[in-house]
Parts: C-alpha cells; sequence; structure tokens
C-alpha cells in the first residue's frame, strides 16, 4: 500500500463539509493514518506552495489557505496519490466529473474544498511538513 497527503481547505470547513467529506474519503477505500485540525501561518503557506510563488494567484491562494483552519491527513491505500487525485476531480470544479469532492463541495477555482498530493515524493514531503513522527500511524 502507499500514502497520499490531503488536506481539507478552509472553505470546506467554514461550509461544513468535514464530516461528509472524511466519510467519502473512507467509503472509498483509504485508511486514515494522521490526521488534525491545524491553521497555516502565512510563513507556512508560502513555503507549502513554493513551487507556485510566481503564479498570478500566488498571493490571493496564501491568502486563501491562511485564513482559517484546515484538516491535514495522510491517507493509505494501493495507488494512494492517483486514486485520491481521481476522488477530488480537477482542479476547477466546473470541470469536475459527477460524484467528486471537488464537485460536490467546492466553491470555485481557487477554493477548491481539497489538496492532494501530485506524486509520491511530494506526498511524503507535504506529509513530513506537517506531521511529527509520533503523529503518524
Ligand atoms: P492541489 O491539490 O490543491 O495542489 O490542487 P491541484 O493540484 O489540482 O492544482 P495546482 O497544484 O495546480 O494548484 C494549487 C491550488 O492553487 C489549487 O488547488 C487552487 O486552490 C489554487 N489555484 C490554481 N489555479 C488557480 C487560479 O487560477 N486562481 C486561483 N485563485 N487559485 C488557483
Ligand atoms: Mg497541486
Amino acid at each position: 500500500k502507499s500514502r497520499t497527503f490531503t488536506m481539507i481547505k478552509p472553505d470546506a470547513v467554514e461550509n461544513g463539509h468535514v464530516g461528509a467529506i472524511l466519510e467519502k474519503i473512507s467509503a472509498s477505500g483509504f485508511k486514515i493514518v494522521a490526521m488534525k485540525m491545524t491553521q497555516m501561518s502565512k510563513t507556512d503557506a508560502e513555503n507549502f506552495y513554493a513551487i507556485h510563488n510566481e503564479r498570478p494567484f500566488f498571493s490571493e491562494l496564501v491568502t486563501f489557505m491562511t485564513r482559517g483552519p484546515i484538516v491535514a491527513a495522510i491517507l493509505e491505500k494501493e495507488n494512494a496519490v492517483s486514486d485520491f487525485r481521481t476522488l477530488i476531480g480537477a482542479t476547477n470544479p466546473s470541470d469536475a466529473a459527477d460524484g467528486t469532492i471537488r464537485k460536490l463541495f467546492a466553491t470555485s477555482l481557487g477554493e477548491n474544498a481539497v489538496h492532494g498530493s501530485d506524486s509520491d515524493e511530494n506526498a511524503l514531503i507535504e506529509s513530513v511538513f506537517h506531521f511529527s513522527g509520533r503523529e503518524i500511524f
């Protein structure tokens, strides 16, 4: 089995979708091996999204991701990275397939309810960014 990292983003927490999103994650065969509610600082978000720092939406992304709590989690399943990106759907919820988490719960392209790692390597980097060894089971 492999692992991926996810965040339920501030929009979905504000809109009361944490329970429904976790239910969908569990029902899709992912095991939660780490989880917490936390709020990223500006520096945290700038570092987490450093790969996007030249993009025109970078400051908007940092402002959004720091405006309230998120729920961070590490998920285990066969093909975790790829299967989780299928479950969440396209970045823009208007392009996301029916039944995907972003189709059901996202607000807009920027405020799109959930994050999912895009590779095994980034899943590990992002997991270690948010969790210490004794928080991962
Ligand atoms: P993540 O799982 O959150 O990494 O999304 P992704 O891999 O589907 O998209 P990408 O990594 O390309 O972009 C990261 C995040 O930046 C997206 O999830 C959006 O929240 C935000 N984002 C991407 N494009 C835009 C944009 O054009 N405008 C705004 N405001 N935000 C954007
Ligand atoms: Mg991404």
